[in-house]
C-alpha cells in the first residue's frame, strides 16, 4: 500500500482534486483503458495539502503531515514529485531541505524533478546546486519521459540485443538521420507555461535530444545507471554549440496560426486563452544538428518537432546512402535507398524499407517492407512512460533518469539556439496555418 499526498496552490476539496486527475490531459495512448473500480481504490490513499510553494511556513505543516502518515504507520519512505514550472522548483526544494524533510531519519526521501530543467544553462546549474545541496545525487530523478517510453527504450535493444543493424550504423552507411516529434494537439491550457517555454526547451531540449542521444551512442559496457548515461553525455559533448551564423541556416521556428485539424476549425496560438496577442513564442522548432566524433562526423541529425500539425508521430528514420553501384540502372527511379523507421508512437514498431524484384520476366524493382508492430507481435499493452518511471524511482532505479551533467550538457546545445534567436530578425509569425506540415524547411 502506498499513499499519494498532493500539494497544489489552490485550496479545493479533495474530490475536486480527484475528479481532475482523472480528466486525460492529453489524447495519447497513456490515458486510455482507464479502470474505474482500480481508481475507486487507489484514489481513497489521497489526501490533498494546500499550501504555498514559496512560504517556508508550509514546510513545517508538511513535515507534521508526514509524521502523521507515518505514525499510521505507512512506509518511511518520500517520494517527491515537482510537476511545477522551473522558477518554483528551487523554493521547494530549499523549502523541504529547511523543513529537514530531505534526508530523514528513518527511510527514504527521494525528489523528482519534471521537465525543462531550469530554462537555460545558467539556471539548470542553479537548480543542480540547490537540489545538490539539499538531496543526495542518487535521491534526485530529473525526469524526461520520454525514456520511460518502451519503444524509447528498445532503440537500445535493437542495436545492441541484435548483430544486424550495429555494423552499418555509422556515417559510412548512413546518409542523414530524421527524428520527428509531431502533434495535432495544441497547448491545452497550457498558455501560461508554453509562453515561457515554446517548442525548443519543451521539446527538443530533452525528448528529442534523448532520442537522438539514444540513436548515436556507442554501445555501454553495461545496461546499468552510470555507463548508460556516460555514453549519452558524450553525444551530447560531441554536438558543438552553434554560432548565430549556424543558427541563421540550420534552424527554423514557427508559430501556428488558424487552421482546421481532423476537419474542426481551430484558433491560431495567439488567439489561445492566455497567449499575448503578438506573441513570438515558438510552436515548431526545426534543428539540424551535426555529431562531431568517429562515428557520425558529417551526418545531419535533423530534429522537428510542433504543436498543431496535419498528425501525431514520434519517429526517428535512419535514411542510408544509396548502393555504390546502379545494376538495375533503368529502373533507377524505383530504386529508393534503405530505410529504418522506428515509430516511437502511435502504432508503436519499426520497419526496414528495402528493394525486391518485381515479379515477372523483367528485372524491375519496387519498395518494400518489413513491418514489426508491438501490438501485433505481443498482443500486451505496455505500461505507460510514466508507470515505468515511478515505479523505477520507487525502487531506486536511475538508469532512465537524467544525470546532473547530462541535463547540462543539453543545454549547452540548446542556450546558444535561443540566445541566437532572440539576435536574429523574429520570423511573421504565424507561418504555419494550424493542420499542416509546418513552415517549409530549406531541407
Ligand atoms: C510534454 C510536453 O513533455 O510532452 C508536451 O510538455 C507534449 O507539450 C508532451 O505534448 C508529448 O508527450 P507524448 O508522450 O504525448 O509524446
Amino acid at each position: 500500500k502506498f499513499e499519494v499526498l498532493a500539494v497544489g496552490r489552490k485550496p479545493r476539496e479533495s474530490r475536486e482534486f480527484a475528479d481532475d486527475l482523472r480528466q486525460p490531459v492529453s489524447t495519447s495512448k497513456d490515458v486510455r483503458d482507464f479502470d474505474d473500480s482500480f481508481w475507486t481504490k487507489f484514489s481513497a490513499n489521497i489526501e490533498y495539502l494546500t499550501g504555498d510553494p514559496g512560504d517556508p511556513h508550509f514546510y513545517p505543516k508538511l513535515r507534521d503531515k508526514l509524521e502523521q502518515k507515518q505514525h499510521a504507520q505507512s512506509s518511511p519512505n518520500v517520494l517527491y514529485y515537482l510537476s511545477v514550472p522551473p522558477s518554483l522548483a528551487e523554493p521547494i526544494i530549499r523549502g523541504l531541505g529547511d523543513a529537514g524533510l530531505a534526508k530523514p531519519d528513518q527511510g527514504w526521501a527521494r525528489i523528482i524533478v519534471e521537465k525543462p530543467f531550469g530554462h537555460d544553462l545558467a539556471s539548470a546549474q542553479q537548480l543542480n546546486a540547490v537540489v545538490g545541496s539539499v538531496f543526495d545525487e542518487h535521491d534526485i530523478y530529473r525526469i524526461d519521459h520520454y525514456l520511460g517510453k518502451e519503444t524509447v527504450q528498445n532503440i537500445l535493444m535493437f542495436r545492441f540485443g541484435n548483430s544486424l543493424f550495429e555494423p552499418v550504423w555509422n556515417r559510412n552507411f548512413v546518409e542523414r538521420v530524421e527524428i520527428v516529434g509531431a502533434e495535432t494537439l495544441g497547448i491545452e491550457n497550457r498558455a501560461g507555461f508554453y509562453e515561457e517555454t515554446g517548442a525548443l526547451r519543451d521539446m527538443v531540449a530533452n525528448h528529442l535530444l534523448q532520442c537522438i542521444a539514444l540513436t548515436a551512442m556507442e554501445p555501454p559496457i553495461a545496461f546499468e545507471a552510470d555507463s548508460v548515461r556516460e555514453e549519452k553525455v558524450k553525444v551530447f559533448r560531441s554536438i558543438r554549440p552553434m554560432t548565430v551564423e549556424q543558427v541563421a541556416e540550420r534552424t527554423v521556428r514557427g508559430q501556428y496560426g488558424p487552421g482546421e485539424i481532423d476537419g474542426k476549425a481551430v484558433p491560431g496560438y495567439r488567439e489561445e486563452p492566455g497567449v499575448a496577442k503578438d506573441s513570438v513564442t515558438e510552436t515548431f522548432a526545426a534543428i539540424e544538428f551535426y555529431i562531431d566524433n568517429w562515428r557520425w562526423a558529417g551526418v545531419p541529425f535533423r530534429v522537428r518537432t510542433g504543436k498543431r500539425l496535419s498528425r501525431s508521430r514520434t519517429e526517428i528514420t535512419l535514411h542510408f546512402k544509396p548502393t555504390p553501384h546502379t545494376l538495375f540502372a533503368e529502373d533507377r527511379e524505383a530504386m529508393e535507398p534503405n530505410r529504418i523507421v522506428i515509430r516511437v508512437q502511435p502504432n508503436e514498431g519499426i520497419e526496414i524499407d528495402f528493394s525486391a524484384k518485381r515479379p515477372g520476366t523483367q528485372m524491375k524493382a519496387s519498395v518494400v517492407r518489413m513491418d514489426f508492430s508491438y501490438r501485433d507481435a505481443f498482443g500486451t499493452r505496455s505500461p505507460a512512460a510514466y508507470e515505468t518511471l515511478l515505479l523505477d524511482a520507487m525502487r531506486g532505479d536511475p538508469t532512465l533518469f537524467t544525470r546532473s551533467d547530462e541535463v547540462e550538457a543539453e543545454w549547452r546545445i540548446i542556450t546558444p539556439i535561443e540566445d541566437a534567436w532572440k539576435q536574429l530578425p523574429a520570423p511573421d509569425f504565424p507561418n504555419y496555418p494550424a493542420g499542416t506540415e509546418g513552415p517549409e524547411l530549406p531541407y
